[in-house]
């Protein structure tokens, strides 16, 4: 059984200090969530105040993107490497909003993922539809496209150790969550092609979770799916008591 993993993604919010008094309160909220992950991630500048201050914590931190490169002339960026020498064991990429404002494709995606994974940390792959694409009634093509290039050369335990986050376009930051139904249907979706494409123990270990419009009322329906494995929070993640709240919430659901 995959353990209910909970994301915090912090997007352009949160200085160091606020990072660290967050972390602190998170840590004592949490302190009895017992077998769930937790993560936060920040923006780059405090990735290792946070790490510091949830040391001996179940919390990790993630950073919210990477470079594919080791090092080199790419004024602005970072490097998987660096990400984990500043305390983060996650890196989220392809998220939706780097896809649409950064140019980021499915080919960057991978080469992230390649990158992330080499220098020992664990990718959280965001996939997921626009608006257009589900009254196009393209959504199952669009994650096929988005997880067959974005995961592309992985090799099944690779594959197995891997966040994938569902994040319908349409549903982030507007508060329109997707159903039970929408969100169950894609899941399931995604499971079974990573069933076809990496094997029964990849598709059985992999977590696949939702993120859009997750809050503390409506966590508990979609963890309660059997193929959604846990939450990537944006908007609700900035306030400590509703995120503390959400990890309660999921952790309910998985006993
Ligand atoms: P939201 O963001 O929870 O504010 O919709 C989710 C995300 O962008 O990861």
């Amino acid at each position: 059984m995959r353990t209910p993993f909970i994301a915090a993604n912090w997007k352009l919010y949160k200085t160091v200090h606020e990072t660290v008094v967050f972390v602190k309160e998170l840590r004592s909220l949490v302190k009895d969530a017992g077998d769930i992950e937790i993560v936060v991630a920040p923006p780059f500048t405090a990735v290792h105040a946070a790490a510091e201050a949830a040391r001996n914590s179940p919390i990790a931190v993630a950073v919210q993107d990477v470079h594919w490169e080791r090092e080199g002339a790419f004024t602005g960026e970072i490097s998987a490497a660096m990400a984990k020498e500043a305390g983060a064991e996650f890196a989220i990429i392809g998220h939706s909003e780097r896809r649409r404002l950064f140019h980021e494709t499915d080919e960057t995606v991978n080469r992230k993922a390649i990158a992330v994974l080499g220098a020992g940390l664990f990718p959280i792959v965001c996939v997921g539809e626009t608006l257009e694409e589900r009254e196009a009634n393209a959504t199952l093509d669009v994650l096929d496209r988005q997880i067959k290039t974005g995961l592309d050369s992985l090799t099944g335990d690779q594959v197995a150790s891997l966040v994938i986050a569902y994040e319908p376009v349409w549903a982030i930051g507007t508060g329109r969550n997707a159903t039970p139904q929408q969100a169950g249907e894609a899941h399931a979706h995604i499971r079974s092609r990573l069933r076809a494409w990496f094997g029964g123990t990849a598709a059985d270990l992999c977590h696949v979770i939702y993120g859009g419009s997750v809050k503390p009322d409506n966590i508990h329906e979609l963890v309660m799916l059997p193929d959604v494995d846990g939450a990537l929070v944006g908007g609700a993640s900035l306030d400590v008591r509703a995120f503390a709240d959400i990890v309660a919430r999921s952790r309910q659901s998985a006993v």
